[in-house]
């Protein structure tokens, strides 16, 4: 089998509940719906984005705690989930005492990095991480092994505040660990339209940061929030609704700039 090249895109903002794992888990079903090999990585020891895709604790035996500190490799800690061509390595609280386990390792924060440049790694076209929120090791490693980051952004009025910082933290990668870091885009979600403040905000972040900004709005929606409970993303739940159709048409937009990218 001809090896692919992949895109390792992370799913960052150190603000929680922003929509990083909606994200994660809704862009991966719809990048998978359309073909795409594609893997999540669950980093966040909360361990959402393996939950909302069905994937119970009893049944994580290995995790990407194993695959980081080198135990375990991708092929050993992997999971189908139900959507076709969408695998996830899921996360255990484990992951909460990693840190302690490989800081004096000089190694660290290129744990994942190494192990998605494997063989298996490569096998898949898309591979998304979700990361917990904040800028630890997790995150750090995250950053490290990415092409890029993806940026959800939650239409509120601290939005750009906690955006600054979080430029700045990728500049600090730049500079570190990752000097290719590229900013995938910022995704606006949880927008309200009958909100005149979250519309001022949508203004603002497209007048910051212009075309790094995709033009899908992904709509705060019920289903959304609801889909996780039945253990599926919400394009499975109710893929007709307002939310699945906005994360459908993010995926084309990632896509298209995909192809941009290659082509340039
Ligand atoms: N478009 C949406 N419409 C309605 N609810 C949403 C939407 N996106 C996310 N939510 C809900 O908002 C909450 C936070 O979303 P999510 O877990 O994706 O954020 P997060 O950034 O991953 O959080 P954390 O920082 O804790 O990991 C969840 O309850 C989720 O179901
Ligand atoms: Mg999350």
């Amino acid at each position: 089998m001809a090896i692919e090249k992949n895109r390792i895109i992370t799913i960052a903002n150190q603000k929680g509940g922003v929509g990083k794992t909606t994200t994660a888990i809704n862009l991966a079903t719809a990048l998978a719906a359309i073909g795409e090999r594609v893997l999540i990585v669950d980093l966040d020891p909360q361990g959402n984005a393996s939950t909302g895709l069905g994937i119970e604790r009893r049944d994580r035996k290995l995790s990407s705690y194993d695959l980081l500190v080198g135990s375990h490799s991708i092929a050993e800690t992997v999971l189908e989930t139900a959507v076709p061509n969408l695998s996830i390595i899921p996360s255990t609280l484990d992951l909460l005492g990693l840190e302690m386990e490989i800081a004096q390792h000089s190694d660290r924060v290129f744990r994942l990095k190494k192990a998605l440049a494997s063989s298996e790694g490569l096998a898949y076209s898309y591979v998304l991480v979700d990361c917990p929120p904040s800028f630890n090791l997790l995150t750090m490693n995250a950053m490290a092994a990415a092409h890029s980051i993806l940026v959800p952004l939650q239409c509120e009025f601290f939005a750009l505040e906690g955006l600054s910082q979080l430029l700045e933290t990728i500049n600090q990668v730049r500079r570190s660990v990752n000097p290719t870091l590229d900013i995938q885009g910022i995704v606006l979600t949880m927008f309200d339209s009958r909100n005149n403040l979250a519309q001022q905000v949508v203004s603002d972040v497209r007048t910051h940061l212009g075309e790094k900004v995709y033009h899908t709005l992904i709509p705060r929606n019920v289903r959304v929030s609801e889909a996780p409970s039945y253990g599926k993303p919400a394009i499975l739940y109710d893929l007709k609704c307002a939310g699945s159709q906005a994360y459908l048409q993010l995926a084309s937009e990632v896509i298209q700039r995909e192809r941009q990218r290659k082509a340039a």
